[in-house]
């Protein structure tokens, strides 16, 4: 089995608070990873974790084999540009156009000529299922779910062999929701990659995950396949699930 993600007892505290309670997971190549938990409970933090932006407290957060905290600046970024991250409300740049915003990397460490890399980034836009159109246009020129598929065409300009992906669906309607579950699959099969996707989107999360975590409070509740989450005898899973189909329910009707 390969693991592309081991997390060992990963404590962190910050700012004198303790965040993530002896939290361990394993990733395997290929696989959709989602981490399902409320507001706060802790998710975008270990997504920090595991790009190293936040050095554990005690514990061992290991990336591609390698152990986080045990790494040079240089190896660091070797890892890091490895891994494509899709930020929580996409985070674009507001004064670059859309292609500046997908070759952004590049723009900065490559000597690529214009017309070039307007091609680039014309090639994973279209990955995203965007047209030639939006080139040319400014983040605030753009819808909501327009957005997001720039910010994955992004993460994904860089070849990465992980993907994460910070709630992706949030403040999507269903439709474009399903839009975007469909895409997050879809990219993991053509690129073979690895996708780890942050969510408090049940649906989503029932939709494209391989094995789920649910967190509370900074702490694994069950880790587990869709069918394990599903089935859950834990009361904290199946009220968490029975609220999600609620929502979603509402939803439909609504
Ligand atoms: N830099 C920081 N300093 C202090 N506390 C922090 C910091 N970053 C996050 N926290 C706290 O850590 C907890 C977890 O935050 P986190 O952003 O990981 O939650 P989340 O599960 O991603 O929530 P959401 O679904 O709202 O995005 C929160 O209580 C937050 O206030
Ligand atoms: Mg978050």
């Amino acid at each position: 089995m390969e693991y592309i993600i081991r997390v060992e007892g990963l404590n962190l505290h910050l700012q004198g608070r303790h965040i993530l309670k002896d939290i361990s997971f394993n990733v395997k190549r290929g696989e959709i990873f989602t981490i399902l938990g409320g507001s706060g409970s802790g998710k975008t933090t270990i997504t920090k974790c595991l790009v190293g932006l936040y050095k554990p407290t005690s514990g061992r957060v290991e990336v591609f084999g390698k152990d986080l905290s045990t790494l040079r600046l240089l190896e660091l970024d070797e890892v890091r540009r490895k891994i494509g991250y899709v930020f929580q409300g996409a985070a674009l740049f507001d004064s670059l156009r859309v292609w500046e915003n997908v070759v952004f990397y590049h723009l900065e460490h490559d000597n690529m000529k214009e017309e070039e890399l307007r091609q680039k980034a014309l090639k994973y836009l279209q990955m995203v299922g965007l047209s030639e159109e939006v080139l040319d246009l400014y983040p605030s020129e753009l819808s909501g779910g327009m957005k997001k598929r720039v910010g994955i065409a992004r993460a994904i300009a860089t070849n990465p062999e992980l993907i994460i992906y910070d709630e992706p669906t949030s403040g999507l309607d269903p439709i474009t929701s399903r839009l975007i579950d469909e895409l997050i699959i879809s990219l993991r099969d053509k690129t073979n990659s690895t996708a780890i996707v942050v969510s408090h989107d049940m649906v989503s999360a029932f939709t494209i995950s391989d094995r789920i975590m649910v967190l509370k409070e900074g702490q694994v509740v069950q880790v587990g396949s869709k069918e394990e989450i599903l089935n859950s005898n834990i009361p904290f899973v199946r009220e968490f699930l029975k609220k999600g189909l609620g929502n979603f329910q509402a939803l439909s009707r609504g």
